[in-house]
């Protein structure tokens, strides 16, 4: 079936519904719908689209003939949202995290097995020109096993932030803030590039008081991963939203023959003194560049694989290893013990 006879419906109508509309407007796909329990806010944003405002999921659900539900709520809303869609037998596409608990992120990827619908999970930082780039000089052999790998996250994300959307500030209701919210882009692609984690040691923290936050703003994580045909390595990661500007995500993996250096632009220099540069620049795009410019490439993809057997190669049980990762340093972190 062509993209443009696709009926999307989209769940939460903040910032990131903004970002899905542009994409799905792009492809041509009718948005159907927008819900959120704010019905104003539901009835603006859908306008932009030419769609049906709803504050009413399950009607908007049982009218039928939607395509795709997409998931663009609070953490602790996914679960709910995206069991109802699979439960009507719509395919869904989810926002990360999969959820704001280790429990509710299972219960999703379970569900998701089951189904015969697609699922699949915004980590659209896998698309980036940069990490494909990574991906494919380190599956090419020429760069040889990998010795060390680290990554920073230098964000801000100040009381205004967290005035605007109170719940990312409530950890009941995001499940944490620097590691689950913004950071898990970049352990989900540290450990898709260097391999599985085995073993995980971090801790996070809440260093700045911001009134009504309760979410940790700063972590540290050393990890080992076991790559295909290669000894266990290490990896090292800071992160934290106290920085006083939202600078480059960096990521370094040293190899025996190279090393790859990510920050803005990709370098990957080589043992005979080849460098390459990659860049991710998309001058066109306005979602902020902190958040990764690659929504349209995901969203687009996963339409397109929505007539094909084969599960979306980002489905709930791909995203689950960053979840897990970050459940663990919450866990030694003695944080947010009752999720
Ligand atoms: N992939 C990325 O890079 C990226 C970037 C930003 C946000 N996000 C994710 O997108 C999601 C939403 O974030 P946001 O920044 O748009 O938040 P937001 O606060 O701007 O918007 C959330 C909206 O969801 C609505 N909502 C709450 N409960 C709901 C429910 N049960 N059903 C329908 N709507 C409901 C709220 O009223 C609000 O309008 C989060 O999961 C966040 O982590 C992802």
């Amino acid at each position: 079936m062509s993209t443009t006879t696709r009926r999307a419906v989209i769940v939460g109508a903040g910032d990131i519904a903004r970002v899905h509309l542009a994409a799905l407007t792009a492809l041509g796909v009718e948005v159907a719908a927008v819900v959120d329990p704010d019905e104003q806010r539901a009835v603006e944003r859908a306008a932009t689209a030419g769609a049906h405002g709803s504050s009413d999921l399950e009607a908007v659900l049982a009218a039928g003939d939607i395509d795709v539900v997409h998931v663009c709520t609070p953490h602790d809303q996914h679960a709910p949202v995206a069991l109802a869609a699979l439960a009507a037998g719509v395919n869904v596409l989810l926002e990360k995290p999969l959820a704001h608990t280790l429990a509710d992120a299972q219960q999703i990827a379970a569900a998701a097995e089951a189904a015969s619908v697609k699922v699949g999970v915004c980590f659209q930082n896998r698309y980036n020109p940069t990490s494909q780039a990574m991906r494919a000089a380190l599956a090419g052999g020429s760069l040889g096993p990998i010795l060390a790998a680290s990554a920073t996250v230098p964000w801000s994300r100040t009381g205004a932030y967290y005035a605007a959307k109170p719940w990312a500030g409530q950890s009941v209701r995001s499940g944490g803030g620097a590691l689950i919210n913004q950071s898990i882009h970049t352990i989900d692609l540290v450990q898709w590039l260097v391999g599985p984690v085995s073993e995980i040691s971090g801790r996070a923290f809440q260093l700045e008081a911001i009134p009504g936050v309760d979410v940790e703003d700063t972590a540290t994580l050393v990890m080992t991963h076991n790559p295909a045909g290669q000894p266990p390595v290490r990896s090292t990661m800071w992160v934290t939203n106290t920085n006083a500007i939202n600078a480059p995500v960096t990521i370094d993996v040293q190899c025996e023959n190279g090393s790859l250096s990510l920050r803005g632009n990709l370098t990957i220099a080589e043992a005979d003194g080849t460098t390459t540069v990659v860049s991710d620049d998309r001058p066109d795009s306005d979602t902020p560049s902190y958040w990764g410019l690659s929504h349209q490439a995901l969203i687009a993809d996963f339409y397109a694989q929505l007539d094909r057997p084969e599960p979306f190669w980002i489905a709930p049980v791909d995203a689950l290893p960053a979840q897990q990762i970050l459940s663990q340093v919450y866990q030694q972190s003695g944080l947010y013990t009752s999720g």
